[in-house]
């Protein structure tokens, strides 16, 4: 028991603290909470972060959960409720607990104590717009041969639960579950079987509410990207009608809920998940919930994800995260360590059409899901409730159509502050026909296909200006909508969507971030309840559209399925959660479907650059095949993070764990084998190299020769221009270096280039940023 004394060693120093017990205020006697003065309302949950003594091996559950306990000033609080919330075990060294201000302060001085931060509210990125795509089609990745689906592979997903009866979860053709798997689930029927193999929840230390999801529906929708199994004719209100699966069919789900409707993803319980998934044994970590906009973090260690991903990438458990949906301003990523891979979103080439007929006879091609044919080819009067500038007015909040004469007439409103399907019923309600749902410039060309309850056509802020121009010059507008059903082929695609947030981070050494894109724009996948006007309620087989991050982030926690599970039916090595992020990174696509640069919904004309979409489009056949892949070893992460924290060994311990380890090197950001390359050049004169490390992956036998897009002002030169294998894991060092060509365009500016290791089989791309 001695390990335990260090919690209590310092103990007298509460006693310093002791004040008032009692406070009088307006002349009542109000019992406080603690010896510090303080009342109950200042009562949080705190993450802290604790270090074991050197030499203290705790055996047991109960023997770390005990220490624990030493920290706090005791069991519970006077309201009966515990103080201790979770006792991590693998995610993080440390625990979540119920505290005042004062009593973390006390707790600063113990031995042990590193730090405490109140746990903080992270949230789902979807949009709540709504989405869908042929997955088969789109990636081809399933006609690769022996692709295995995702077999063997669990995903766990930490989201709002499952709705377990969906038939996306059904375990047809499912393999046995892994062998030794012993994760709990929820026992009241449905419940888990051969496709679900694991459902609990986590909510402020309770873990006994059930992981259902009948109150949100997200993590439903994720789960059946990721993993959802084969059904034929999905459909959303008739539309995108085709077989639907998740990218890896044959996975197996393991579903953590810790987002809840009241207190969206608390620290806490998303720390509690991790830290239960990776006991289980789960082979990724499929999370799509990031920091709310106002509290984006500014550090690695800011990031609660990123320091208890770190210890789950050590165990070879790949963390897949959503890039956020703040865009399209800079340095509005969720996520930016190295080891979490950062998904952002782009729109497919599908679209669920509605077209826009002025009485000009002017045609614009929107979206909506919802598409009746009870509709007459009539054109009504058009209204624009907000010409007079009146913000309510233009984002046809409720009421504010109140004294506006709607009825019968087709209400033009700008998209946000409301759910889109809000804003339509707000229409309805107030008599309206029907509804142009309109982008302004920050959305730019990205449209949703929601599930309306009336005729709507939602339209991009190109064809808005155009609209509104109609209506200010025309005595009597008006216009009607008619559907055009699912139409493929859309350009440009896939195309960066508005929301999609973009980098730098600011914080991570240059490394860039989001590593890739992924379908995130009106993706189809299953749903807990029925859709549109007239919900029967009993259909079990329903599909929405949604989009959001949170949908492309799926997409690729399923990818990297396909990937372990073939190395695996192949009885090849595994590789590295590094080496998986290689092959997807350096395989990723930066053309469009027609080859022209990906297209920034978000503006007029623009491609997205290496900060917007990272690498590039995800492509699963590729990444499945990538020839060569850059690892990391775990001690070139703790030299990373040295690095970052300026060689600060107790920050860098957080994410260790280990405090016996202390910063003896330190590396640059540029300097970790991460396959893309940021790169910061400060001065003309700057001459930086940096070098790279390549296993081959591929055939024994492969040549490899440099391609180089150079950035418009950097010079760069190789140590080699030729890669030359003789064997399969062999390793190739080369070097690269970096040099001004002319003036220093300024601070601030960035630049992109990239190198390419070509075969005749393989190209294994390394993106490149310049940080002037
Ligand atoms: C726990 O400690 C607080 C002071 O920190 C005290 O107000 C409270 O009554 C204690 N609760 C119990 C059950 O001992
Ligand atoms: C409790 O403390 C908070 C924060 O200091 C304060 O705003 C609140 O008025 C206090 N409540 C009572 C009942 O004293
Ligand atoms: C969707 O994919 C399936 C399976 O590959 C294919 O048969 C079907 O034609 C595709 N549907 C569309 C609309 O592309
Ligand atoms: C994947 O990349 C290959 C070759 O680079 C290309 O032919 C294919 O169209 C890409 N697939 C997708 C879905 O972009
Ligand atoms: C499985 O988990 C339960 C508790 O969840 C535990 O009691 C049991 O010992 C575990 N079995 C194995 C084989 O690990
Ligand atoms: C957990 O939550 C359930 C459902 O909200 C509730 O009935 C139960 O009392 C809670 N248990 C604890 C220990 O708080
Ligand atoms: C609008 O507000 C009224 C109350 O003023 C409420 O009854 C109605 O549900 C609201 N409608 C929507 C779509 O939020
Ligand atoms: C319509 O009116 C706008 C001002 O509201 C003006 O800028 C525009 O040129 C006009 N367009 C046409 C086609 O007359
Ligand atoms: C892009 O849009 C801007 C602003 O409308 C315009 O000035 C520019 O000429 C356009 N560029 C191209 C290539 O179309
Ligand atoms: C960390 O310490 C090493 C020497 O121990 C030094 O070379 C390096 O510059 C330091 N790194 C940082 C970021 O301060
Ligand atoms: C902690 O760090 C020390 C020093 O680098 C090392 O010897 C030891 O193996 C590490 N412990 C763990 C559990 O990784």
């Amino acid at each position: 028991m001695g390990e335990f004394k260090c919690g209590f060693t310092s103990f007298s120093v509460l006693l310093l603290f002791i004040s008032f017990n009692l406070v009088l205020v307006h002349g009542q006697l109000l019992p406080i909470v603690n010896d510090y003065g303080e009342n109950t309302s200042q009562i949080q949950i705190y993450i802290v972060h604790v270090l074991k003594p050197v030499g203290s091996n705790f055996l047991s559950a109960e023997d770390l959960e005990n220490w624990h306990m030493s920290f706090l000033p005791n069991t519970t609080l006077d309201t009966g409720e515990p103080r201790l919330l979770y006792s991590y075990k693998e995610a993080i060294s440390g625990f979540a607990a119920r505290l005042t201000p004062a009593e973390v302060r006390a707790m600063e001085n113990m031995d042990g104590f590193l730090d405490a931060e109140p746990s903080q509210r992270l949230e789902l990125q979807t949009t709540y717009t709504h989405e869908l795509l042929n997955l088969s089609t789109l990636f081809g990745a399933w006609s690769t041969s022996n692709s295995f689906y995702g077999e063997g592979i669990v995903i766990g997903v930490l989201d709002s639960g499952i709705h377990f009866p969906h038939p996306s979860f059904d375990d047809t053709g499912m393999p046995p579950r892994p062998r030794g798997w012993n994760a709990s689930c929820y026992l009241q029927r449905p419940s888990c079987n051969g496709k679900v193999i694991g459902a609990q929840s986590f909510k402020k230390g309770n873990t006994t509410i059930p992981p259902t999801d009948i109150d949100n529906g997200h993590g439903t929708h994720v789960a059946g990207i990721a993993a959802g199994n084969f059904m034929d004719n999905a459909e959303v209100l008739g539309q995108a009608r085709g077989r639907a699966a998740g990218m890896a069919p044959k996975a197996f789900i393991s579903v953590y809920k810790v987002c809840w409707a009241d207190i969206g993803c608390e620290d806490s319980g998303v720390l509690a998940g991790i830290d239960k998934a990776m006991q289980d044994g789960v082979h990724i970590l499929q999370m799509s919930f990031g920091s709310q906009k106002n509290s984006l973090p500014t550090s690695l260690e800011g990031d609660s994800v990123a320091v208890a991903t770190y210890s789950a990438m050590q165990k070879g458990i790949f963390p897949c995260t959503a890039a956020g949906n703040y865009g399209p301003d800079p340095r509005t990523l969720g996520h930016a360590a190295p080891w979490d891979m950062v998904v952002g979103a782009t729109s497919t080439d599908r679209r669920i059409r509605a077209t826009v007929t002025l009485g000009n006879g002017k045609q614009f091609h929107g979206e909506t899901a919802y598409q009746p044919n009870t509709v007459t080819n009539k054109f009504l009067p058009l209204v624009f409730p907000g010409s007079n500038g009146q913000l309510d007015q233009q984002f046809c909040h409720n009421n504010s159509l109140n004294g506006i004469n709607v009825r019968g007439k087709i209400v033009m409103c700008y998209i946000g502050n409301l759910k889109n399907i809000e804003k339509g019923d707000i229409v309805m309600n107030a008599g309206g026909a029907g509804m142009i749902l309109m982008n302004y410039y920050v959305p730019g060309f990205t449209t949703s296909s929601d599930a309306h309850h009336l005729p709507v056509s939602h339209v991009s802020d190109k064809d808005a200006i155009e609209i509104k121009d109609y209506f200010a010059n025309s005595s009597s507008p008006t216009a009607k909508i008619t559907f055009g059903g699912t139409i493929f082929g859309a350009r440009p695609a896939p195309a960066l969507a508005y929301f999609s947030s973009r980098g730098p981070a600011g914080y991570n050494g240059n490394i860039v971030k989001p590593d890739v894109t992924a379908p995130g724009v009106n993706i189809l996948s299953a749903w807990p309840v029925e859709v549109g006007p007239f919900p029967s309620g009993l259909k079990t087989k329903t599909f929405n559209f949604l989009s959001g991050t949170s949908m492309a982030a799926p997409h690729v926690s399923g990818i990297v399925a396909l990937i372990m599970s073939k190395l695996k039916n192949d009885n090849k090595r595994q590789w590295s959660t590094s080496e998986i992020q290689s092959a997807l990174i350096t395989t990723a696509n930066t053309f469009d479907l027609d080859g022209k640069p990906i297209f920034d919904e978000a503006t007029l004309n623009s491609s997205a650059n290496i900060l917007q979409r990272g690498a590039g489009q995800v492509n699963a056949t590729n990444a499945m095949d990538p020839g060569l892949v850059y690892n990391i070893e775990p001690n070139e992460y703790i030299a990373y993070l040295c690095g970052i924290f300026y060689n600060n060994s107790r920050t860098v311990q957080k994410f260790t764990k280990n405090n016996t380890q202390y910063c003896t090197r330190s590396i640059s950001g540029e300097q970790l084998n991460y396959p893309s390359i940021g790169i910061p050049i400060k001065s003309r004169l700057a001459k930086i190299t940096v070098s790279r490390t390549v296993t081959n992956v591929g055939d024994a036998r492969e040549i490899y020769n440099a391609k180089i897009v150079e950035p418009p002002n950097v010079k760069i030169d190789l140590s080699q221009y030729s890669l030359s294998f003789t064997r399969v894991e062999q390793q190739i060092t080369y070097s690269i270096t970096f040099t001004m060509k002319g003036a220093h365009p300024g601070f601030g500016v960035i630049e992109q280039g990239e190198l390419s290791w070509v075969s005749n089989k393989h190209t294994v791309t390394s993106p490149i940023y310049i940080a002037f």
